[in-house]
């Protein structure tokens, strides 16, 4: 099948990748000029485990290509993908901006040669699946007006499908071709049909995994699921906030173990194991953060908000995670007393392992909020680094090259993220070079004997 992606980030590329490696001709359509120079290169802009070695398979075979016109992709596509950017607004609200340029420019590209399935994968409010078409429209009209006794069947035809995004960065791969589920939004038979042909080899799993990403034991099919535009979008953010809360709900728990003298890690295993809660998400710490789980939540509830309806649960869901960012920063007085002054090593700068994303990372608030106490903040990230530099030249912050050279000096070392290098740490090297031997482990990843048996004092979230 002939597609074309717009908007080559996490989503746009790995998704362009996915396709074209099934099979697919894909024209990925991207407008920043260094990002797209680097991508026909074959070099990915930021970390994502296998991918680069995945998009250059797929370049060389010739299945998929880069561009910055977005005419040429959508000439020669069946199914276009809105893929672009939604960031929050100061207010909560989303941008869609990047949508509402691309849907117009869709629109001033299509000809009435086929028709065309544009689908919204970009996460965007209740009820853009009928703004995108209106958009679309508006773009058919600005470079062939209709006019008013034409007939219609002069017009491009296309129809505006919500195809919701569940990848998570640091195994994007993996999710793309091992989904949960496929969510497809739409009434239109011929559409419904198309993704439905488009996701086949998915949703039966009729493909040879590539190596990167081996299929899972026992899967057979992945479920399909189809339903209404509207429902489709909610389901995407709904599915957000729903994680975001079982995290929150862990660390407000955590809270009252660090009280009652009981242990979060022992809490959250006794109840996950009840298959009706489950045991993923629910993992005590410094808070969710990422590009998703807090714009979501804001912007589920501005629709919200429009309809006049209460989010009490949101609400709540949010305000447990503000506070337990500043957690360990209690703890660092709770233990060093007077932190003016005192020298703290970040463990982890990305929201989460196997990504170098920034985007609203517990670990910048963290280090603002030392820094403001008047503390030297060091920082250590095995990948993070290049692109916190870049983005946050403000931050200041020293940059380590290892752990080791992160502990020298430091009165206390802090887990922020929960990299597979930090839980192998050399301990005893560490307890060397530190001034006061202090681990505060944000994630509950680290084993606390290792750390005590150094002479090291370890605190971990909610033990
Ligand atoms: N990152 C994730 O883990 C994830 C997961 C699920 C859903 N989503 C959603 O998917 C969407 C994309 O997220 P992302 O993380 O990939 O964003 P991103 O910012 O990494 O990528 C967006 C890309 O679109 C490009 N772009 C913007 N305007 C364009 C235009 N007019 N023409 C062509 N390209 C254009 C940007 O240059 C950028 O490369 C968002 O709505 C996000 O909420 C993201």
């Amino acid at each position: 099948m002939d597609i074309c992606v717009v908007g080559a980030g996490y989503v746009g590329l790995v998704t362009s990748a996915c396709l074209a490696f099934l099979g697919n001709q894909v024209t990925a359509v991207e407008v920043n000029p260094g990002k797209l120079e680097n991508l026909k290169k074959g070099d990915v802009p930021f970390f994502e485990p296998h991918l680069t070695d995945f998009v250059k398979n797929c370049l060389e075979s010739g299945s998929l290509k880069f561009t910055a016109d977005l005419d040429t992709g959508v000439k020669n596509a069946e199914v276009i993908f809105i893929c672009v950017g939604t960031p929050p607004l100061a207010n909560g609200e989303s941008d869609l901006s990047q949508v509402m340029t691309v849907a117009r420019g869709i629109g001033g590209a299509l000809d009435n040669k086929r028709r065309r399935v544009i689908v919204n994968k970009s996460t965007v409010p209740v009820g853009s699946g009928n703004w995108v078409e209106m958009l679309v429209n508006q773009g058919v009209q600005t470079v062939q007006p209709v006019p008013a006794r034409s007939s219609r069947s002069e017009a491009p035809s296309f129809s505006v499908v919500s195809n919701p995004e569940f990848l998570r960065e640091g195994s994007a791969i993996a999710d793309s071709f091992y989904p949960d589920r496929i969510v497809v939004g739409s009434v239109d038979e011929a559409s419904i049909d198309l993704m439905r042909k488009l996701y086949n080899q998915i949703l039966t799993q009729d493909f040879e995994p590539p190596e990167c990403a081996p299929r899972p034991k026992g899967l057979e099919h992945v479920p399909f699921v189809l339903t209404d535009l509207a429902s489709a979008e909610l389901i995407k953010y709904s599915a957000n906030a729903f994680l975001a809360m079982k995290i929150s709900f862990a660390n407000e728990v955590a809270g009252l173990c660090e009280k009652v003298g009981a242990d979060i890690k022992q809490v959250t295993r006794g109840i996950g194991l009840d298959l009706r809660i489950g045991s993923p998400f629910l993992n005590a710490g410094v808070g969710w953060g990422g590009s998703c789980f807090g714009k979501d939540i804001q912007a589920l509830m501005q629709v919200a908000r429009e309809y006049h309806y209460p989010t009490h649960l949101l609400e709540a869901t949010i305000k447990v995670n503000e506070h337990q960012r500043l957690v360990v920063i209690q703890k660092l007085q709770d233990e060093l007393k007077i932190i003016k002054g005192r020298t703290v090593g970040l463990m982890g700068l990305s929201f989460k392992p196997n990504t170098d994303d920034l985007r609203d990372a517990p670990s910048l608030g963290i280090a603002r909020q030392l820094i403001k106490m008047g503390v030297l903040v060091k920082v250590y990230d095995p990948v993070a680094m290049d692109i916190c530099k870049t983005m946050h030249t403000d931050l200041d912050v020293q940059y380590a090259t290892d752990l080791v050279d992160l502990a020298t000096d430091c009165d206390a070392l802090v887990v922020v993220t929960e990299w597979d290098e930090f839980k192998r740490a050399n301990w005893r090297e560490v307890s060397r070079v530190m001034r006061w031997p202090l681990v505060i482990d944000g994630r509950n990843v680290l084993q606390e004997d290792d750390i005590t048996s150094h002479g090291m004092t370890y605190r971990g979230i909610g033990r």
